[in-house]
């Protein structure tokens, strides 16, 4: 290559690489660029995630005087899609990326392509597995924890059937028949999830049976649908519904009003903005919030602090140096007063 030449495309690439991260050496940056994938857009809890993100990060511009770019992608449950997306953000120069994984046993690709480039990684959501997030200490998970979850989640049935057991056992067999809505198999909070929140039923003294249970991956349509087979195969029975979130939740609730069966009770995960309403209007029993708000918080604030190159911030410690477990609280309908079920339901 020509002398020349060679010493113009030098100077090119500088000029880049100053534009790319808005400072010049020495310097505290003036702009950061955040690419940020999610394994759905469409995900109710996810989205409610994402408009939080979006104005802590135009907080955060107002508060500091540093430009924050955000380069939001939607990987629509594919991983390949995801890897591409990844792949885009590190050629554009961005700083940091906020991953929310599709596989969340398949993220090897991404911390390949993320530590060949020096760019950290904040995952969220969807763990990736210990194994992964031990190969680099620029990964870092910000998530809520399962089983404290789950615990909560049954705590809330315990507690109300200690104060009014008429309120769950609402036919007063001395039984209480419950379904089960699972989300996605591969998902880390499914199975840690059904299995705390039924142990603590348990282990509190409800009285439950299984009837039955099945996986709708999260989806409100896909919990509608199970539970009307459900009210069918087993007219009268179905007193409690016990959802992996909220969005299922809320499709058993669309199912009890289309076959109008009244006084069964449904409890639900996520506090998301939908679920709140029901439990407003009365129609969901209760749900496990964690603290959306501080959620977004710590992903916006561990991003900025990676792209700037400074240490994690100190009022969100970090289990391992790795984790930030999110806060959550239960929520429960006010009047929880013991509802009659309806003689033809029974
Ligand atoms: C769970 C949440 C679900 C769904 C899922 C996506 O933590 O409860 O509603 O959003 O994450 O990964």
């Amino acid at each position: 290559m020509p002398r020349r030449k060679f010493l113009f495309g030098l100077a090119v690439l500088c000029l880049l690489l100053a534009s790319c991260s808005g400072s010049q050496k020495g310097e505290r940056k003036t702009s950061i660029r955040i690419g940020v994938s999610l394994y759905r857009a469409d995900d109710t809890f996810i989205n409610n995630l994402r408009s939080i993100f979006e104005e802590k990060a135009k907080e955060y511009e107002r508060r500091n005087g540093i430009k924050v770019i955000l380069d939001i992608q939607d990987a629509k449950g594919s991983q390949n899609m995801q890897n591409s997306q990844v792949e885009r953000f590190i050629s554009l120069g961005c700083d940091v990326l906020c991953i929310n994984p599709v596989d969340r046993m398949d993220a090897s690709a991404i911390i390949d392509k993320a530590m060949t480039a020096g760019v950290p990684v904040v995952f969220f959501n969807r763990q990736p597995v210990e194994e992964d997030m031990n190969r680099w200490d620029q990964l870092y998970y910000i998530g809520v924890d399962a089983k404290e979850t789950a615990i909560l989640q049954g705590k809330m049935v315990v507690d109300l059937y200690k104060e009014q057991p008429a309120a769950v056992d609402l036919n007063g067999d001395g039984v209480v028949g419950y379904v089960l809505l699972e989300g996605e198999t591969s998902h880390q909070d499914s199975l840690i999830r059904t299995e705390w929140s039924i142990r603590t039923l348990k282990n509190g003294g409800v009285p439950i049976e299984k009837i039955t249970g099945g996986i709708a991956n999260w989806e409100r349509s896909q919990g509608s649908a199970l539970m009307e087979q459900w009210l069918s195969a087993y007219p009268g029975k179905i007193e409690l519904v016990v959802s992996n979130n909220d969005d299922m939740a809320l499709g058993a609730i669309d199912a009890l009003e289309r076959t109008k069966t009244d006084g069964v009770n449904v409890i639900g995960i996520d506090g998301t903005t939908s679920g709140l309403e029901a439990l407003e209007n009365g129609k969901l029993l209760g749900t496990v919030s964690a603290n959306k708000e501080l959620y977004a918080t710590v992903i916006l604030e561990m991003a900025v602090s990676c792209a700037l190159g400074e240490p994690p911030p100190e009022e969100y410690p970090l289990e391992d140096g790795t984790y930030y477990w999110t806060p959550q609280e239960i929520l429960i309908r006010e009047n929880t007063e013991a509802e009659e079920m309806p003689a033809q339901s029974r």
